[in-house]
């Protein structure tokens, strides 16, 4: 994206001259004027004098006055952009095998290991690149680092603790201009419910951190907490509660939570629904169901342009995503449903709007490993949705299939920056949950796609959505202004 923020130009023809006058901020050019000489060279002065005169007027009452005077830039630059999108290489080697004895070897032939099962191995040499230790992490009190993003590195809130909202979401509260992240907390001993049950942690509750820049999270505590004793209830924290998302409802004044309720097998597969009267709660848990009678896991809320929001859901075991349109409080679906993705497999959906288009970006269905994500676009949020390919750019071939080792959960959308979003996924560790790391990178819209779609007349339809893998980056400078 390219863009020259507080320059104006303008070309007046008096008589036979031509006059350019250009203005520019100080980082680009100075401001000049050009003057033809010849006759009528005085009144050609004035005229030139009078107009600069009256444009630079009119820029100045333009600027905050504070803009005026630091003589920094007000927007961002081109140059970031520039950067966010530059390819970075990243450069992992395979540790050498391990040494087994001839008698394991012959009882069991090894099959080549990958690095995903390194990522796996708690025990791998790999283990602090995909999970740096605390000596790195991105600490608000130290400064020294300001708003850099280290996707990976252990993020710690302003009481510096580690980060507790996995699976999350963001909501951008309008009322006190303040982002509230909300996700699981699962500050509590990894176990296996059984032999083949997947990693776990108990129900602690769902975790909220306020931000004005992004960057400096300030815990809000527990704003929907398990429950300890009533063994049916839905939070029992012998239960599930995952992918948490919220979203504010004008009508009734409510803040509305959507979230994934499950038994300890996964077999009940509910969504749950929870208010409150403010954005860091506490929330009031409802209930759950089986929203349109289908199964749901993973899932999404989203609230379009016009105010109506809906439930996306991964449902028939994950073999497809269904969308339904919420109810006008939001704390229930309308009888309307779609089926979108039918026998994709996909699961995990992050979904955001941008110039008209839907778009949404899933992963395929591993339990806590990684797997390729997907891009998905479409024409009206109720579908026919089409897949348009892995948006993973950078990092190395092994990264782009992993998300980066690491799985979508929301894309926030950033005002002032149409194009530019978000893209913040969980690096699950499996071996320790609480220990799961945050992956957030930025994501574009533009350019074409680069596989063909299901529904190709000869030529794409929609952009390509590329997220940039960064070992560290930054938004641009006062982004948020
Ligand atoms: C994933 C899902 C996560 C969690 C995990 C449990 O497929 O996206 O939210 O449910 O499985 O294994």
């Amino acid at each position: 994206m390219s863009a020259s923020y507080g320059s104006a130009s303008a070309r007046l023809m008096p008589g036979s001259e031509q006059i350019k006058v250009e203005m520019r901020n100080k980082y680009k050019k100075p401001t000049t004027l050009h003057c033809g000489a010849g006759s009528g060279y005085s009144l050609s002065v004035a005229a030139c004098s009078v107009i600069a005169l009256f444009l630079l007027l009119q820029l100045y009452s333009h600027l905050p006055q504070k803009d005026a005077l630091s003589l920094e830039p007000r927007l961002p630059t081109s140059n970031h952009f520039r950067e966010l999108e530059e390819v970075e290489e990243e450069n992992i080697q395979m540790p050498p095998p391990r040494k087994r004895s001839p008698r394991a070897v012959k009882r069991k032939p090894k099959r080549p290991t990958t690095f995903i099962d390194e990522f796996l191995d708690e025990t791998s040499q790999l283990r602090r690149i995909f999970f740096p230790d605390m000596k790195t992490a991105i600490d608000p009190n130290k400064g020294n680092d300001s708003f850099y993003y280290y996707p990976g590195r252990i993020w710690l809130d302003t009481d510096g603790n580690p980060i507790q909202a996995h699976g999350g979401g963001i909501l951008f509260d309008e009322k006190s201009r303040t982002y509230y992240w909300y996700g699981e907390y699962k500050d509590g001993p990894t176990y296996h419910a059984h032999k083949k049950a997947a990693a776990r942690v108990d129900i602690i509750g769902v975790g909220c951190y306020s931000s004005k820049d992004l960057w400096t999270w300030k815990n809000e505590g527990i704003v929907l907490a398990a429950e300890e004793n009533d063994e049916i209830h839905d939070l029992h924290k012998a239960n599930v509660l995952e992918r948490p998302k919220v979203l504010y409802n004008e009508k009734t004044r409510k803040y509305v939570m959507w979230m994934h309720i499950d038994n300890v097998n996964y077999t009940k597969a509910h969504v749950g629904v929870a208010i409150s009267d403010s954005p860091a709660g506490p929330f009031k848990y409802l209930y759950s169901k089986s929203p349109h009678g289908f199964d749901s896991r993973d899932m999404t809320i989203f609230k379009d342009d016009d105010g109506v929001a809906y439930l996306i859901y991964s449902s028939i075991d994950n073999s497809e995503l269904h969308v339904g349109p919420l109810t006008e409080d939001y704390i229930d679906v309308k009888n309307v449903v779609r089926p979108i993705l039918i026998g994709q497999h996909r699961e995990a959906p992050a979904l955001f709007k941008h110039q008209g288009t839907y778009y949404m970006i899933t992963s395929g269905c591993s339990g806590w490993a990684p797997n390729a994500a997907m891009a998905h676009a479409s024409e009206s949020i109720m579908g026919p949705w089409e897949t348009m390919g892995n948006p993973c750019i950078g990092g190395n071939k092994i990264f782009r299939e992993t998300t980066f080792f690491s799985q979508s959960t929301f894309v926030l959308p950033l005002p002032g920056l149409p194009g530019y979003f978000i893209f913040m996924a969980d690096r699950w560790n499996p071996a320790d949950l609480r220990d799961s790391r945050y992956v957030w990178l930025p994501l574009m819209v533009g350019g074409p796609v680069d596989r063909p779609l299901d529904y190709d007349f000869g030529f794409p339809l929609w952009s390509r959505v590329s997220i940039y893998w960064h070992k560290k980056w930054r938004l641009p400078y006062r982004w948020n202004e």
